[in-house]
């Protein structure tokens, strides 16, 4: 962990883990430093990153002062945990962190890890996914090192607990909008804040946030979701992905591996990456089918990750 610290202090790359996914960090006020992540990422500069902070106080550096009321009412409900906020950001917040947006993301993670990480380096750390720009995002600290080589350090933490990526909220005059689904359901924003249509009116970006982007997550193999096709009609060499094992007999003969045991939608998060990594990493698999999970509660944000992975597959 000290050793972690000073490297960021020092202005380089550490992966890290949160209870979503893993983190490729970085000092968030240093701004050459940002610069290294996206280069390593190849993302493109259009598409801000998170600052993940381990104190509420963090925020008078990061965010304008005074403060909507909803951010305090977000944090107080949500933090630490998978819920990430946008709000008009300081100026001391680097044009890159932002990509040049007016507001920046911010994020208090319960990982102990991510949060003692932030603790001794010192200072908020700016932190993608540490994954490959479009790519399956990593829950464990394997699936970082098989996507980034030029990563400085990667702390090893163990599986992730949620496996999606957070819920991000913008904080408007006129309530909260939902820019990704995640963890944080709509129901659960809506018992603190008044929550608002977000989808369509993208007018604080220029470019849509890649987490809207129709295509994104994709495994390196052609991803169908099931819809209609019968079991005996999936070509040999398919992988498939049942949402729960009870469903894999009827996919005999193929790799099939599950998302869940019993129909549990958490489980089936906490899943969903890993399942794609084996399947993207297993040689006898040439193209993945996945079965469709049911649209409630944290499934709304496992499908849509599905729907982007398999964007360009789609019918
Ligand atoms: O769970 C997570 O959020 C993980 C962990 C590491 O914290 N991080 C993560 O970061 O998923 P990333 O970069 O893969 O996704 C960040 C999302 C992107 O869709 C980005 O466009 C959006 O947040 N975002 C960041 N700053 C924004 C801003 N100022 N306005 C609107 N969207 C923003
Ligand atoms: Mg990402």
């Amino acid at each position: 962990m000290a050793h972690a610290a000073r490297l960021i202090r020092e202005g380089k790359l550490v992966a890290f883990p949160t209870e979503t996914v893993y983190g490729l960090g970085a000092n968030a006020f240093d701004p050459f430093a940002v610069a290294r992540i996206f280069e390593e990422k190849q993302r493109p500069t259009f598409d801000p990153l998170i600052v993940h902070i381990s104190s509420v106080e963090q925020l008078d550096s990061l965010f304008t002062q005074p403060m909507h009321d909803d951010v305090m009412k977000l944090a107080e409900a949500f933090w630490p945990g998978p819920l990430t906020i946008v709000h008009p950001k300081q100026p001391c917040v680097p044009d890159l962190v932002s990509s040049g947006l007016p507001t920046v993301a911010v994020r208090m993670p319960s990982h102990p890890v991510a949060l003692e990480l932030i603790d001794q380096a010192g200072s908020p750390i700016a932190a993608p996914s540490a994954n490959r720009f479009g790519c399956l995002s990593p829950t464990t600290a394997q699936h970082v090192a098989k996507q980034l080589t030029g990563v400085d350090y990667i702390f090893d933490g163990g599986s992730t607990t949620i496996g999606i990526e957070s819920t991000v909220v913008a904080v408007r005059e006129n309530g909260v909008a939902i820019l990704r689904k995640g963890a944080v359901t709509k129901e659960a924003l809506a018992t603190v804040v008044n929550v608002v249509d977000g989808d369509d009116e993208r007018s604080d970006l220029s470019m849509p946030a890649p987490g809207m982007l129709k295509s994104h997550y994709s495994p390196q193999k052609p991803l169908y979701v099931i819809d209609g096709q019968r079991p005996a009609d999936l070509p040999p060499n398919s992988g498939v992905i049942v949402n729960h094992a009870g469903n894999a007999p009827a996919y005999e003969g193929r790799m099939v591996l599950p998302l869940s045991a019993n129909g549990d939608l958490g489980e089936m998060a906490v899943n969903l990456f890993a399942v794609l990594h084996a399947m993207e990493d297993n040689p006898n698999v040439e193209r993945i089918f996945i079965e469709p999970v049911p649209a409630k509660g944290i499934g709304l944000a496992i499908m849509d990750r599905i729907q982007k992975a398999a964007y360009n597959y789609r019918k």
